[in-house]
């Protein structure tokens, strides 16, 4: 089955570059004050801020092609029974897998995610993604932040969303390449990712 599209191909590796960019540079941005350090200062501030506006740019693109083209479909779930099925899912990936079962949800015509992926892909990308590029986008111009939101500084308020969705990215991404690998092989997910055929 032909699962993965050209231009889902090219946005999910331009995004996974962009990430990985960020999150090396965001690790050497927080600890700039220490002797921890991966690249100079300005370096990190510069690829940092460039990747952030060019993740941006691909993230409008990815919500556009998705709206416009069929692969938006995958993303919709019923919300009746998803629990359970979620649950199923993850039985399967900490025990299933390894007495080679067969798995609940196999990619199927109409079905590119398992329940598992769905949720994590839905909850990334239309509530990590969007509140990362917006916390960052609004810390590029500190003057109209607000002075004080919840009591703390606004600036640090937004930057500790920033700080916290970055990190939840980035464990997400290690889950992620961690559960491609439990496809037929531990290769094929990621063959499928470049020839876009499963
Ligand atoms: C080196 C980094 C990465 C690798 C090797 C990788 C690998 C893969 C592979 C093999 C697939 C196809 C299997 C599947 O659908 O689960 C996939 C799909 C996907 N990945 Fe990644 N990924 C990486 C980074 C990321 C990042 C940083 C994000 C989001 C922040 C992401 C989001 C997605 C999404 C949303 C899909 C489904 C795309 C679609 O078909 O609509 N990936 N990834």
């Amino acid at each position: 089955m032909y699962i993965y599209p050209v231009w889902v191909r090219i946005w999910h590796l331009v995004n996974a570059l962009l990430i990985i960019a960020l999150v090396v540079t965001g690790l050497s941005l927080q600890y700039s004050g220490s002797d921890f350090i991966l690249m100079p200062f300005k370096s990190s501030v510069t690829i940092h801020n460039t990747s952030g506006l060019l993740l941006c740019a691909s993230f409008i693109y990815y919500l556009l092609a998705n709206h416009f083209t069929s692969n938006g479909q995958y993303y919709h779930f019923k919300s009746k029974g998803m629990i359970g099925r979620a649950l199923k899912q993850a039985r399967y990936y900490s025990y299933g897998v390894f007495k080679k079962e067969e798995p609940p949800f196999p990619v199927k015509v109409g079905r590119k995610f398992n329940p598992l992926q769905k949720l994590s892909y839905l909850f990334v990308m239309y509530l990590l993604m969007p509140a990362v590029i917006i916390t960052g986008i609004a810390m590029l111009f500190p003057d109209l932040l607000p002075d004080r939101i919840f009591g703390i500084l606004g600036i640090h308020f937004i930057d500790l969303i920033h700080i916290i969705t970055g990190f939840c990215l980035s464990v997400f991404l290690v889950v992620h390449i961690y559960i491609c690998t439990l496809g037929n092989t531990p290769s094929s997910n990621f063959k499928s990712m470049i020839n876009g055929w499963h």
